[in-house]
């Protein structure tokens, strides 16, 4: 019975342990003890631990717990389902000599300055940018590129700590602010333009799966207090999805990625047309990026993705579900209210419901995309008016 240990600094990944179960798997979670009383899918885990650290990447913690499990367990994978284990689990992996993505494969998928100069040297379009360990190096990417730029931390998530610079002053005096920290961030231009997130399903090195949505508005632009975070799947066959498709296949070959899921994020440049290489992640998408993916395709990323660790582990082949070609579109935000009254959202084309304190969401799917743009920003607009708090930036993505 293959035996998959799961880390989780945050609730998230109750369908892929529910898949590893309902595959005949043994499941552990480890996860932290201020999780402990979430809705976790507790029938679907066999052995549930809580750490008291507020994340599970404190060594040799980590470690150590790991190892004192593994003398009474054979284990086969360890999973990272949270954006914060992946680069813990390529270090347990590296150490525990599991398959899967080690300590340096795991660092194109988590460090930002990591997958940039790996996609430019595989020839991916990036935004200009440079690491900031080199003074010099630095003055002279100033001098180069045109502003504004972004000093950017290279492993954090949801726009957090990400600053806009708008003259070269402005660096100096945030890297003098940021002290021993400043090797931890990247530097790169600002790039205004359209963000899409292409989500894929790898076998054996080939994107098997990925299906292509652009967000409403720029994530940053919602982080920061701005707006209602929407996603819709663009549209079917045509040249944008086309370039989207290829631009994630160029990337997951230059990460190397043999056996998982992605989510990947591309920017489109207003000025040029030319479609960026954002930054990719081997998870699924938060904020209810899977249950659109999977009201547009069929496809839920995470069950898929607990299929295809399961068939790994048994040395079986994978295959996909049969897919759908729909469109589907996601609005969620936070709500001024604890638990908002949506019953005068009720369309036809209304297939899920955020439950969830001070939040909203719904997904809407069609086979038709005008209906689904029309809808999105129909809801977006509603949600906006009757729900949206105007919050502080956000610790972490909604849902
Ligand atoms: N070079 C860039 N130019 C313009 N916008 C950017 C750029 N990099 C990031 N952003 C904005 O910031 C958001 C978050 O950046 P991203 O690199 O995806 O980090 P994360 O999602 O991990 O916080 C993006 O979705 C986009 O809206
Ligand atoms: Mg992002």
């Amino acid at each position: 019975m293959p035996t998959i240990l799961c880390l989780a600094s945050y609730f998230k990944g109750g369908l892929f342990l529910e898949e590893c179960k309902r595959l005949g798997c043994h499941t552990i979670l480890v996860t932290t003890q201020k999780l402990e009383h979430e809705a976790w899918p507790r029938h679907a885990i066999d052995e549930f631990f809580m750490l008291p650290a507020p994340n599970l990447a404190r060594q040799p913690d980590i470690t150590h717990a790991i190892a004192y499990l593994m003398r009474e367990r054979a284990i086969d994978r360890i999973v990272a389902l949270d954006d914060y284990d992946v680069e813990t689990a390529g270090d347990l992996r590296e150490h525990f000599r599991l398959p899967g993505l080690g300590a340096s494969a795991s660092r194109f998928f988590r460090d930002k300055l990591a997958m940039r100069i790996r996609a430019q040297e595989m020839s991916v379009p990036v935004p200009a940018f440079t690491s900031v360990f080199h003074y010099p190096t630095v003055s002279d990417y100033l001098a180069r590129t045109a502003g504004p730029w972004l000093l950017k931390p290279r492993s954090e998530a949801s726009a957090m700590g990400i600053k806009k610079i708008h003259h070269p002053d402005e660096l100096w005096r945030a890297l003098e602010e940021l002290g021993d920290r400043q090797s931890y961030f990247l530097l790169e231009q600002f790039v205004a333009g359209d963000v899409f997130h292409v989500d894929s399903v790898v076998w054996d090195g080939a994107v098997v799966f990925a299906a292509a949505h652009r967000y409403g508005l720029p994530p940053m632009t919602v982080y920061h207090g701005g707006g209602v975070f929407a996603s819709s799947t663009v549209a079917r066959g045509s040249e944008i999805e086309a370039s989207l498709l290829a631009i994630n296949r160029q990337v997951i070959a230059a990460m190397g990625l043999w056996r998982g899921v992605t989510h990947a994020e591309f920017i489109r440049s207003d000025a040029d047309e030319q479609l960026n290489f954002l930054e990719i992640a081997a998870r699924v998408g938060g904020a209810g990026i899977d249950q659109l993916v999977e009201h547009a395709s069929n496809v839920n990323p995470w069950v898929e993705w607990a299929r295809l660790t399961v068939a790994d582990v048994r040395g079986e082949a994978y295959a996909l579900p049969p897919l759908r070609h729909d469109y589907a579109g996601l609005i969620v935000s936070l709500a001024r209210q604890e638990w908002p009254d949506t019953s005068a959202y009720n369309d036809a084309e209304l297939v899920w419901r955020l439950q969830k304190r001070h939040h909203v969401g719904f997904i809407v799917a069609s086979s038709d995309y005008e209906r689904v743009q029309g809808l999105v920003s129909n809801y977006a607009g509603r949600v906006a008016y009757d729900f949206s708090a105007s919050a502080p930036p956000l610790e972490r993505p909604p849902a």
